[in-house]
């Protein structure tokens, strides 16, 4: 992975001691409270519902046993004993003091990370295929281009104060797995006829109270090409966006009302007057940059059937491995290797994405010793072993079965995003992890999970949608009525390749209607289904009508939920 040089070094050097400065100088009383919002927001320091909030960044998802110890070691001096992966490959610490925060960026400069970037109206961390460089359906490895855009976007002068918050996604596979056009920018990496590296851009993706996928806008672009036609289209939004409404002032909005052809005509004509500038990327910069990103010390293996590998399970075991191995293990381009997701959302315990300091720690030995040290946070918030070698793969199940990470959920119903909501964060209008623990709770039996298969069940506790509910399957948003915390369901929104926006069904419920809601929502498709038919297929053949009976079947409340006056 990516190592810092003496410029990255200095630079989060410089901006841990200048933080440190601004900080004393708050708790003396010479800044006030307004002058130092914007200098803690620069540094990924949020206030929230019962205390400062620090999100830092892990650049397209790629981390190492090191940097997971030190983000281990800050859960447990600094906050209370865990750390929250987020949707965006950052982590947040929910509990830390002011008086704290330089001495843990000073921590997290050792180990080269830093929170510049993670908040304010500037582009946030870039995001990627938490498979990056192993995944068997890949075109090009992103992470050069992720990098190299990284350092490109960190402190640009001109990109420092945008209408709103920008972010990139980049993917290089065949599957998105980054949910491309859920993004400001989404750029996808392919290569052309003579094997030359290019990129789609998609623009104007977002969530929130206004969602929308991103369009294509620009084919074919050539690598070396990406800055100065980023900036071009940069520009066109520095202009143009909405600065004087905060709720239209994401580039989604301003690319819907320019439409995305005219949008792109716009940034073709600013692109005219320096796409042939010095702002490019070179040949010696990809070289500088890709050297870091080798293919690890792979050995030459066999590579193992599936029956193989459960074979080093007992006969009592032999069931649950195999579940593991279908859920939790993932094909690898190298012949004898998998990668391992190692699910960060155990049955009703903790918050969705949560790892304790134990559980870090000892997810960093395993990455020593099964995976060449390596890390990676995936978009669900769960965390992948990328470089297991497969005969290693029983051994390394039963360490996961002892930090709690090994439950064969992914991608089932309790696999479940979800934002802090009312818990923490002061924007929510409703709580989201009860829900969430929940709907766990409910649905708790493996083999009834198992039988299900793929479902996204996403949860946001305000329409700021950091829990992407939009796109879920099944999406849950907490809204506010007078003071009370309310349900609402959509159903049909799907991330990746076949993206799409979720419908609101109807009124809104209570939280402890929203168990049965979802029983009802999944009986119906368990009834109806026909033979294979995934819970999305089954809901875009019958549409919402059936669903949307069922989940109001037995509303108690409903009659008071539409006095409310939801939108069906
Ligand atoms: C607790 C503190 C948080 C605050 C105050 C916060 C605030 C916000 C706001 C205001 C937006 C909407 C921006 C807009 O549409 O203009 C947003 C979007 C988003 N946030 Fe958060 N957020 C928080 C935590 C999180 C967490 C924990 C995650 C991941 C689990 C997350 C991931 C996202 C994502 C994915 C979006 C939507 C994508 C987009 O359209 O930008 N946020 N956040
Ligand atoms: S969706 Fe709303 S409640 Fe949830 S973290 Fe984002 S801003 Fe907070």
């Amino acid at each position: 992975m990516y190592k810092y040089d003496h410029i990255d070094q200095t630079l989060v050097d410089q901006r841990v001691a200048q933080f440190r400065d601004q900080v004393a100088r708050r708790l003396d009383g010479s800044l006030a409270e307004e002058e130092f919002r914007p200098l803690r927001l620069q540094n990924g320091l949020y206030h929230q519902r019962h205390a400062y909030m620090l999100r830092v960044a892990i650049p397209y998802g790629l981390f190492n046993s090191k940097q997971l110890r030190t983000m281990a070691l800050i859960a447990e001096k600094y906050d209370r004993g865990y750390g929250h992966f987020t949707t965006r490959q950052n982590i947040q610490y929910n509990w830390v003091t002011l008086e704290d925060t330089p001495d843990i960026l000073a921590e997290l400069a050792k180990v080269e990370m830093h929170a510049i970037q993670t908040s304010g109206n500037c582009i946030r961390n870039i995001t990627s295929d938490a498979f990056a460089g192993v995944a068997g359906d890949e075109y090009v490895d992103p992470r050069p281009v992720c990098e190299l855009l990284r350092q490109w976007s960190t402190l640009h002068p001109e990109f420092a104060h945008l209408p709103r918050k920008f972010k990139f996604a980049i993917n290089g596979a065949k599957e998105d797995r980054t949910i491309l056009l859920c993004h400001d920018v989404g750029i996808e990496l392919k290569k052309n006829t003579n094997g030359e590296l290019i990129a789609d851009i998609y623009a104007g993706g977002g969530m929130g109270r206004t969602p929308i996928l991103g369009a294509l806008i620009k084919t074919d672009l050539p690598w070396q090409l990406l800055p100065s036609y980023l900036t071009a289209l940069l520009r066109v939004y520095n202009r143009f966006g909405r600065r004087d409404n905060l709720y239209k002032a994401r580039i989604k909005i301003l690319v819907k009302a320019l439409s995305p052809e005219e949008f792109a005509r716009q940034v073709e004509g600013e692109w005219l007057h320096i796409k042939n500038g010095d702002d490019n990327f070179t040949q010696a910069e990809w070289d500088r940059v890709a050297k870091h990103f080798t293919k690890p010390a792979y050995k030459n293996l066999p590579k193992l059937s599936d029956e193989q590998i459960i074979n080093a399970a007992s006969e009592t075991e032999k069931a649950s491995f195999a579940r593991w191995l279908e859920r939790n293990v993932k094909s690898h381009q190298v012949p004898g290797y998998a990668s391992v997701i190692l699910s960060l959302k155990p049955h009703g315990s903790v918050a969705p994405g949560d790892a304790t300091t134990a559980q870090m720690l000892a997810i960093a030995d395993l990455a020593d010793q099964y995976s060449f040290g390596e890390l990676r946070a995936t978009h669900e918030q769960n965390l992948v072993l990328a470089d297991v070698e497969q005969s290693k793969l029983y051994a390394l199940w039963q360490e996961a079965k002892k930090q709690k990470v090994a439950l064969p959920n992914i991608g089932l119903l309790t696999d479940i995003i979800a934002c802090p909501g009312g818990d923490f964060c002061s924007l929510a209008n409703a709580k989201s992890l009860p829900i969430a623990k929940a709907i766990q709770e409910r649905f708790d039996d493996l083999d009834y999970l198992f039988d299900l298969g793929d479902i996204s069940l996403n949860i946001s506790g305000c329409i700021n949608s950091c829990g992407h509910h939009h796109v879920g399957n099944i999406g849950v948003l907490g809204v506010d009525k007078d003071g009370e915390e309310w349900y609402q369901i959509t159903l049909g929104g799907e991330q990746g390749n076949d993206a799409a926006i979720g419908k609101v069904i109807g009124p809104s419920f209570y939280a402890d209607e929203i168990p049965d809601v979802m029983t009802n929502i999944i009986n119906t498709y368990v009834e109806r289904r026909s033979h294979d038919e995934s819970f999305i297929e089954t809901y875009r053949r019958l549409g919402v009508v059936p669903f949307k009976e069922a989940a109001y079947k037995n509303a108690k409340k409903k009659e008071k939920a539409e006095v409310a006056g939801d939108a069906s």
